[in-house]
């Protein structure tokens, strides 16, 4: 069987040097223009890493190509060179580990702003995490692999831009953002430095990439919540509409087709990811940058096989109120003996991936960038769940594997988001376009975090920040914790409400949408979830 990206060609791959042959970059043609008039007219390149072929047409493919090589997850370039923005981060450091053992060059930065955060809440990461140099020398120590390392707030361009220049990368995985949306409701200041930090970043990013390394991808970091949750249940689309949608309109009818989709931020650092996907895509329309913008769901996890090759090598876990992401929290607050705190009815429904498979999707759009100009958008998720059922899932795990006793709790909502609502998300390129299938359940991950948390190392360092999990921060400025409303035992609350519906392309959608916004109850004081 072909891999996924074998019949992509030179003019999806970063070391061809398109730049000095054509000057299209500020031409703000299409790109069908430019390969017609390509085709017409014939076009020459060259190619950065095999300059024995002089000058040729694009039209190699990666299958044909004897730089790039065939891995379990497509064709990647030789000792590609990738730069992680945000490289100590829980997923940072994640897939700098994979991309080093995948024989990619990997180099990164950090400000360790969100080390910083996590101290000022009062919390840690509850898997003990060691200073970078000591994380770099053990991933060279026990995988053979080396990172290069600079300590740069990507806010500062001159230096950002002299590593780029040193480093050249091929590709730029940009996870350097703060991530959290409490912190960014905390009050003004958090609101401010939340923004600043993600939009005016990635901002300066795009541009030293134009001037440095415009042949290289970008993979950007959004996230699932910039959609927000549709009322109408309207699908939410990978990033732009698909060439068949219609708006009908006072007895008139217009094409959709390929226009960016509603966003809907539920926070103002959900806004900051939106106001970057913007500025992502008019970068690609200006200088004919390339980029994925991916569309993340809630990570949960603790586990690839280089993380869990050695203490030293595993990567940050958050529990608190500000940091942790809802089922790190809940399987925490399982193995503490604390009811899992849902907020409000937990019926909200989002999208969510497990660490592992996150990492593979990650492999999956680095090895198969797009074509110059091109800002393309993935839904990475790879199942929907709602929040209450999440707590079940934890609290079956934790019982049957661990022999746990696990209780529920309904708490106030310090949020701003619809109670109870439809979802129907679609995810349909990294499943059919770049060969993506999610490997590992909910319950294997839960099992598996569970069993780290177990140990007695770490269980102590989780009862040290027991006193930041519960959550104090409200969406309205309030700082107060929230009350419990109802403890529950697993199992004895009815499933109600709507039936989240994930479209892969490889099913038919099944869900059935209400007919008018008036038939979804959508209070808009309500309930949990993502505390990415
Ligand atoms: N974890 C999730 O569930 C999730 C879900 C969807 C999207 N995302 C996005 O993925 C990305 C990575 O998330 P994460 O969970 O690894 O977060 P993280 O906070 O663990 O990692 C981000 C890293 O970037 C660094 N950083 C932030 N601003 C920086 C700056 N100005 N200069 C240099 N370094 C900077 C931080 O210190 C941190 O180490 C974020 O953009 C986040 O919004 C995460």
């Amino acid at each position: 069987m072909k891999l996924h990206n074998a019949e992509k060609t030179c003019w999806n791959c970063p070391a061809a040097m398109l730049k000095g042959n054509v000057d299209f970059r500020a031409c703000g043609q299409s790109v069908e223009s430019i390969r017609d008039k390509i085709e017409s007219e014939g076009l020459l390149i060259e190619c950065s890493r095999r300059s024995e072929l002089g000058l040729f047409e694009p039209s190699i493919t990666f299958e044909e190509c004897l730089e790039w090589r065939p891995t379990e997850y497509g064709y990647l370039l030789n000792e590609m060179r990738v730069m992680i923005l945000g490289v100590d981060g829980y997923l940072g450091w994640t897939l700098a580990l994979k991309l080093g053992s995948l024989g990619c060059r990997v180099s990164g930065v950090d400000c360790f702003i969100r080390r910083n955060a996590v101290d000022e809440k009062g919390s840690h990461s509850v898997v003990p995490i060691a200073p970078i140099e000591e994380r770099i020398g053990a991933a060279r120590e026990v995988l053979g692999i080396d990172i290069e390392f600079r300590e740069i707030d990507i806010l500062d361009r001159e230096k950002l831009g002299a590593f780029m220049r040193e480093v050249e990368p091929e590709a730029v995985v940009h996870y350097g953002e703060i991530p959290s949306a409490p912190y960014s409701m905390v009050d003004c200041d958090h609101a401010i430095k939340v923004q600043h930090n993600n939009v005016i970043g990635t901002l300066g990013v795009l541009f030293l990439m134009k001037e440095i390394v415009p042949e290289a991808s970008l993979i950007k970091l959004g996230t699932m919540g910039e959609y927000g949750a549709p009322l109408t249940g309207r699908p939410i689309f990978e990033g732009m509409f698909p060439a068949d949608a219609v708006l009908l309109w006072n007895d008139r009818e217009w094409s959709l087709g390929g226009e960016l989709t509603p966003r809907d931020p539920v926070s103002f650092y959900h806004v900051s990811k939106v106001q970057d996907t913007f500025n992502v895509y008019e970068a690609c329309k200006y200088w004919w940058l390339r980029s994925y913008d991916v569309m993340q769901g809630v990570i949960y996890g603790v586990h690839t096989e280089q993380v869990a090759s050695d203490p030293r090598l595993r990567t940050r876990f958050d529990v608190d109120e500000w940091f942790g992401t809802v089922v790190n929290r809940f399987v925490a607050q399982a193995a503490m003996g604390m009811p899992l705190t849902i907020y409000g009815e937990g019926q909200q429904i989002r999208g969510y991936i497990a660490l592992e498979d996150a990492m593979e999707c990650m492999v999956r759009l680095i090895s198969s960038p797009p074509e110059p100009g091109q800002y393309d958008v993935v839904n990475q998720v790879s199942g929907l769940h709602k929040v209450r059922e999440l707590a079940e899932t934890v609290a079956k795990v934790a019982s049957e594997k661990f022999d746990l006793k696990v209780e529920l709790q309904r708490v106030e909502n310090p949020r701003v988001e619809a109670a109870n609502h439809p979802f129907e998300a679609v995810s349909t390129k990294l499943p059919n376009e770049l060969g993506f299938q999610p490997d590992t359940s909910l319950e294997t991950e839960i099992e598996r975090m569970l069993g780290l948390l177990a140990r007695p190392e770490i269980m102590e360092r989780l009862r040290m920040v027991e006193h930041v999990v519960r959550p104090r921060t409200w969406w309205s400025g309030d700082k107060r914790e929230v009350e419990t409303l109802e403890i529950y035992m697993p199992g004895t609350k009815e499933t109600d409400g709507f039936t989240p519906t994930l479209v892969t392309g490889k099913e038919e959608a099944t869900t059935i949408r209400p007919k008018t916004n008036a038939d979804v109850s959508t209070p808009l004081v309500a309930v949990e979830v993502e505390k990415e």
